[in-house]
C-alpha cells in the first residue's frame, strides 16, 4: 500500500506569498527544497514528470537488456548482466518512491506509462541485435545517463537529489562491465570486433540524444535551470559527454562513424556531426522501432503482477486493521 504525501495547501494568498518568498530564498541559497516545503505548482508539476519519466525509463530500459540474459556467452557475463537487470528495476522503484513525495500516486504513474501518455527515454525504442549491443548499452547508455544524472544529485528537490547519488554509483558498475564487454570482442576475432563496431555504430547518435533536444528546441530546460532541477543545458550535458567518449573509443580501438567528429583546439572541444532529429522527434511521438513491443510486454508484466499488488494491500489492510498491542503487555 503506497502512503503519499498530501502536499501542503494553503489556499490562502498570504501563506502562498509566504510560501514563495520562503522557495525563492530555497532556490536563491542552492538548499534543497523537501516534499512538506512549500512549493510552486508548475515546480512540483515539472519534477512529477521528469522523476516519473525517469523511472519509467529505468523499468523500459530493462527490456533490451533482459533479452539477452538468457543468451549471455559465459556464466561470468549472465551473472553480470543479471545483476545490471535487477539494479534498473530497483532505479525505477526508487524515482517512482521519490515522485510519489510530489503526491502523484505510483498507480496514476504507472497508469500513464501504460496509457501511452507518458514518455521514456527515446534510447530503449531500438533494439540489442547482437551480445555487442549489450556493451554498448552498458558502455554509451549507461555512461550517458551518468553524464546526466550526476548533475541530479544536487537537483534543488531533495529526494530526487538523493535517490540520484545511489543510482549514479550502481551506473558506475553498469558503464564499466558494457566497456569490459566491448573490450573482449575488439580483442577478439575479426567478426568480433566487427560485431562490436556495427553496435557502436548503432548506438552513436541515439545515446547522444538521450539529453533532450538541442537547447532551442527545449520547452523545459530554463524553468528547470532557473530551479535548479537542472544544472546544465542538454547541449552542454552532450558535449561534455562526447568528449569523454571520443578517447575511450580510440583505447577500445573502434571508432564513431561520424565524419564530422573531430577535435576543435579553438573551442577545447570535439565537433560532431548533427544528429537526426527527425527521427528522434518520431520515437518521442511514439513511433520508435521497439515502442509497441516495449509497451505491450510492460502492460503484460504489469498485469500478470496484479495478484502481488492486491496481496500487498490485502496484507496491508489487515495490518492496518489489527489491534495496536503494546509490547510491555507481553513481556
Ligand atoms: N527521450 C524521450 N523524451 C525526451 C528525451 C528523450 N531522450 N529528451 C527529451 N524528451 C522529452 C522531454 O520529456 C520533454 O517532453 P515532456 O515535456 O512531455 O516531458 C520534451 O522532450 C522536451 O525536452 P526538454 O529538454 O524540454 O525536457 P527536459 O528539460 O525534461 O530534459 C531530459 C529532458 C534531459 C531527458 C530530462 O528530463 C532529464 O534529465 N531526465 C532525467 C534523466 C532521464 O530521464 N534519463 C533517461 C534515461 S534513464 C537510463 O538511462 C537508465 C540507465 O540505467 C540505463
Amino acid at each position: 500500500m503506497t502512503t503519499t504525501l498530501t502536499p501542503p495547501t494553503t489556499g490562502h494568498l498570504d501563506d502562498d506569498a509566504a510560501g514563495q518568498a520562503h522557495f525563492d530564498q530555497l532556490i536563491a541559497d542552492d538548499n534543497r527544497v523537501e516534499p512538506t516545503d512549500w512549493m510552486p505548482a508548475a515546480y512540483r508539476k515539472t519534477l512529477v514528470r521528469q522523476v516519473s519519466q525517469h523511472a519509467h525509463s529505468e523499468i523500459i530500459g530493462m527490456q533490451p537488456e533482459a533479452n539477452w540474459i538468457t543468451r549471455a556467452p559465459s556464466l561470468k557475463r549472465k551473472a553480470i548482466l543479471m545483476a545490471k537487470v535487477q539494479d534498473e528495476a530497483g532505479h525505477g522503484l526508487y524515482l517512482y518512491s521519490a515522485a510519489e513525495t510530489l503526491g502523484t500516486p505510483r498507480d496514476e504513474l504507472v497508469d500513464q506509462l501504460l496509457s501511452g501518455k507518458a514518455k521514456y527515454s527515446s534510447i530503449f525504442n531500438y533494439p540489442a541485435r547482437t551480445w555487442a549491443d549489450v556493451g554498448a548499452i552498458g558502455w554509451l547508455v549507461d555512461g550517458a545517463a551518468i553524464a546526466n544524472q550526476v548533475p541530479l544529485c544536487r537537483a534543488s528537490y531533495g529526494p530526487y537529489g538523493r535517490s540520484m547519488v545511489r543510482i549514479c554509483k550502481e551506473e558506475s558498475f553498469h558503464q564499466r562491465q558494457g566497456w569490459e564487454i566491448l573490450y573482449e570482442l575488439a580483442r577478439g576475432t575479426a567478426e568480433q570486433k566487427q560485431m562490436a563496431q556495427e553496435a557502436i555504430n548503432r548506438f552513436y547518435g541515439p545515446a547522444l540524444q538521450m539529453f533532450g533536444p538541442p537547447d532551442d528546441e527545449s520547452p523545459n530546460s530554463q524553468q528547470s535551470m532557473a530551479w535548479n532541477i537542472k544544472r546544465f543545458s542538454n547541449d552542454e550535458l552532450r558535449q561534455r559527454f562526447v568528449d569523454m567518449i571520443v578517447p575511450q573509443v580510440e583505447a577500445l580501438g573502434l571508432s564513431f562513424e561520424d565524419p564530422d567528429l573531430k577535435w576543435n583546439e579553438e573551442r577545447g572541444h570535439y565537433d560532431f556531426g548533427e544528429l537526426d532529429w527527425s527521427e528522434f522527434k518520431a520515437v518521442v511521438r511514439g513511433n520508435g522501432p521497439c515502442n509497441e513491443q516495449r509497451l505491450n510486454h510492460r502492460r503484460a508484466a504489469h498485469d500478470e503482477g496484479a495478484w502481488v499488488r492486491e496481496a500487498a494491500a490485502a496484507y496491508a489492510r489487515r495490518q492496518a486493521d489489527q489491534p495496536v498491542v503494546d509490547s510491555a503487555l507481553i513481556a
